[in-house]
């Protein structure tokens, strides 16, 4: 079996991201030079995703932009004698073969994924969010990857995560594993799923972290879902209702640095990590920052 599809929900406000996110989606902002929703779309090509659906909102059109040809420019750079450029520009637009789909009230991420299920018909499916960028090394399988081998492995679907602080748990969804001796296990069995719970409420310390790979019954469950208390449709609800229904849903803890670029703090520390492994830029970044650790340490 093969995953070839995945969804990208791409509609959400950017509101802690404010004012950076009033004209500009927050998918698009860069970690250096490239978009945050670029990385994202090339993690689901190297997993083996060939058809991806982006859930975008009204204000989200330079995405659709970001992923088109732009004649005018690639013409204008090989004018300027920049055929690198030109090439590089055009090559995004054939990244993979990629729609767009409007969500047209923010209804939530369930809300989301429901827009996607024409597109999905009765394939499995993978969905990647645009918050969560994952740096594998070159040597290790993207995090997606991870979770599709997790999902082929067990035959059942998949939620990505990884362990995080017990005091950020109200930010994510949260799992409960069936065995808690198994828990050290790369992949194990969900006995339920809670989402942003408070700390008392907290199940366990493993977040989902935007990685799932999903069977074509979670619209299904998604009908079923109902709203939570911010009007929202969350699809962590409808992963409880189909593992209340008796279907198998696993976690698989995957590797891999996250980062929440959806945060000030995760866009910092991405653009960083990130410009240490920009051999041009490398060097230069390294200096800057010493510079700056000497000067507080005076
Ligand atoms: C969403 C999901 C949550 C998940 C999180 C990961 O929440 O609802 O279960 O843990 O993404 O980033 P959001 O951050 O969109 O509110």
């Amino acid at each position: 079996m093969k995953i070839t599809k995945a969804i990208i929900p791409a509609a959400g406000l950017g509101t802690r991201l404010l004012p950076a996110t009033k004209a500009i989606p927050k998918e698009m902002l860069p970690i250096i030079n490239v978009p945050a929703i670029q990385l994202i779309v090339e993690e689901a090509v190297k997993s083996g995703i060939k058809d991806i659906l982006i859930v975008v909102s009204q204000a989200k059109n330079p995405i659709i932009d970001h992923f088109d040809y732009n004649y005018e420019l690639q013409h204008r750079l090989i004018k300027k004698n920049k055929k690198e450029l030109a090439i590089m520009v055009k090559k995004i637009g054939d990244i993979a073969n990629i729609q767009f789909v409007r969500q047209k009230e923010p209804l939530g991420l369930g809300h989301a994924i429901k827009c996607g299920k024409i597109f999905c018909g009765n394939d499995p499916f993978a969905v990647i969010l645009g918050d969560d960028v994952v740096k594998n090394p070159p040597n290790e399988k993207p995090a997606l990857k991870q979770c599709i081998d997790a999902f082929i492995q067990t035959n059942s679907c998949v939620v990505g995560i990884q362990e995080i602080e017990k005091k950020m748990v109200s930010k994510y969804g949260i799992v409960l594993p069936k065995n808690k001796q198994n828990e050290t296990e790369k992949i194990f069995a969900l006995k339920g799923l809670i989402e942003k719970p408070p700390i008392a409420k907290a199940t366990s310390n493993y977040a989902i972290l935007g990685r799932y790979v999903l069977t074509s019954d979670i619209f299904k469950a998604l009908e079923e879902t109902k709203t939570d208390q911010s009007g929202e449709i969350q699809l962590t609800n409808a992963l409880k209702i189909l593992i209340k229904k008796g279907k198998k849903i696993n976690a698989c803890r995957f590797t891999g640095k996250r980062y929440d670029l959806g945060s000030k703090i995760g866009l910092v520390a991405a653009t960083i990590d990130y410009a240490l492994d920009d051999q041009e830029i490398k060097n230069d970044i390294i200096k800057l920052i010493k510079e700056k650790v000497n000067k507080f340490n005076k």
